[in-house]
């Protein structure tokens, strides 16, 4: 593992930078760069003791310094999906940061991440983006905030703000400042999620060169390659690049996930459930990696539209990530958690996630909570429709929410599916529909294709 800068900054050189630090410590500015640095670069140095290690550090030797425990209880509430509702400590760490922030002399920056990360743990999540966005651009050199708010763009869809984010902070660095190629592979994802993919390629390649392992940025070319259709120069990249982001967890997983959506989209599912065999599953089943379980079970979902035969691939997966099911998080979370229970034909799991996820509407307030219960209910209702063969009704329920979820693109092919098979008129018609929306949006798809074919011969009216 390469690191990517060694020199950490002290008091006197984050001030330079323009985000001076409420502390007069230079130990605890430089373990905060150490920490921040591994986050940024996606991986554990374990001289340092990894990113929880140099955290652990930090409120150890100082434990007043409150962007420790933003930082820690930020990592640990949008990356891990803690949740405040289930987790005492979490809750309590939480609420000793909020207090520190109340009794310390803090600037107006420092006050601001406190109350981002509280307002995301209380579900409040576009209060927080909002909070996020607010710091970047009062000090757009501030790189965990940067990180925050891009992670909270993504989990809420916010492709505008993922962009144009980065458009406003990019100029406002130097390139000589540590850091600084990463900012490339942020603007390309961004550019690539609001269709820009000519711009989001210059973008991500004008970052691997700078940062040749930067593992958000090869996902950033791997994902516009996907967007554009160019599955040929996806797979050559990923071949050729292997070695550049294979070391990286979760995210390395993702990419792999990528290879696998290309090998679905062009029917070769043996090799898509290799990929699953060997970069997935282990993946899949670490219970502090929800990117992990997302794309495994997202995977094993597609293959089974297709009418791949998956077997019991789901139920290891299921049982580890179960102790999740009474948190709610994110909404996004929740469909997952359903999706592997239906996998794994698990109607008992099934009930109670269902069950867990009304009672938190019932006894919640929030953003997540609205989300929850116009997005989440009804398209978990579909998922369970569809299963039970209730095809029209899954197209009913999740038809009308469809431009209110959060990256769709598993969901359309749900709704195609569930759309060619139903009966009603109207569902026949929305198939049709959703037909043309996904060819305009995906290049070159010969899964829109085969769901085209399946359409003609299921129907001739
Ligand atoms: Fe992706």
């Amino acid at each position: 593992m390469k690191l990517h800068h060694d020199h950490w900054r002290d008091c006197q050189e984050w001030i330079d930078y323009g985000t001076p630090m409420s502390t007069t410590s230079n130990e605890t500015c430089k373990l905060y760069d150490a920490a921040l640095t591994q986050y940024v670069c996606y991986y554990d140095d374990p001289t340092l003791g990894g990113i929880m290690g140099c955290l652990d550090r930090l409120v150890k030797n100082e434990p007043n310094f409150v962007l420790a425990h933003v930082f820690k209880n930020g990592l640990d509430a949008i990356a891990v999906a803690n949740s405040v509702r289930t987790d005492e400590e979490f809750a309590k760490s939480v609420n000793h940061m909020v207090t520190l922030g109340k009794t310390q002399n803090i600037s107006d920056r420092e006050r601001k991440h406190v109350m981002a990360v509280k307002q995301w743990t209380d579900g409040n999540l576009a209060q927080a983006a909002g909070i996020w966005d607010d710091i970047v651009c009062a000090y757009p050199r501030d790189m965990l905030a940067i990180k925050f708010c891009e992670m909270s763009n993504f989990y809420l869809g916010q492709k505008q703000q993922l962009r144009d984010n980065m458009a406003g902070i990019i100029p406002q660095w130097k390139s000589s400042m540590p850091l600084y190629g990463y900012l490339y592979g942020m603007y390309a994802f961004g550019l690539c999620e609001t269709g820009a993919y000519d711009k989001a390629e210059k973008k991500a390649k004008m970052g691997l060169e700078m940062v040749e392992d930067d593992p958000w940025c090869s996902h950033a070319l791997v994902h516009t390659y996907e967007m554009a259709g160019r599955f040929k120069d996806a797979l050559n990249f990923i071949h050729e690049t292997e070695n550049n982001w294979n070391g990286f967890g979760a995210l390395s997983g993702h990419i792999y996930w990528h290879e696998a959506v290309y090998n679905i989209e062009k029917g070769n599912y043996e090799e898509a459930l290799g990929v699953f065999d060997n970069q997935l599953k282990e993946r899949g089943e670490k219970l502090q990696s929800m990117l992990g379980m997302y794309d495994a079970f997202s995977l094993l979902y597609r293959l089974e539209l297709e009418g791949a035969d998956v077997k019991d691939r789901w139920s290891s997966i299921l049982e580890t990530h179960k102790e999740h099911f009474d948190e709610h998080v994110l909404a996004w979370n929740d469909v997952h958690l359903l999706i592997g229970c239906i996998g794994s034909k698990n109607k008992k799991a099934e009930e109670q996630l269902m069950d867990s996820i009304r009672d938190y509407i019932k006894t919640s307030s929030g953003y997540n909570r609205g989300v929850s219960k116009e997005v989440l209910v009804p398209l978990c209702e579909g998922l369970l429709a569809y299963e039970s063969g209730e095809y029209d009704k899954a197209v009913d329920l999740v038809f009308p929410i469809r431009y209110k979820i959060v990256k769709r693109d598993i969901f359309d092919q749900f709704l195609i599916h569930a759309a060619i098979r139903s009966t009603s008129k109207e569902n026949k018609q929305r198939a049709r529909f959703l037909l043309e929306e996904r060819t305009a949006l995906k290049d070159n798809s010969p899964l829109t294709e085969r769901l085209r074919q399946k359409m003609v011969s299921l129907h001739d009216d």
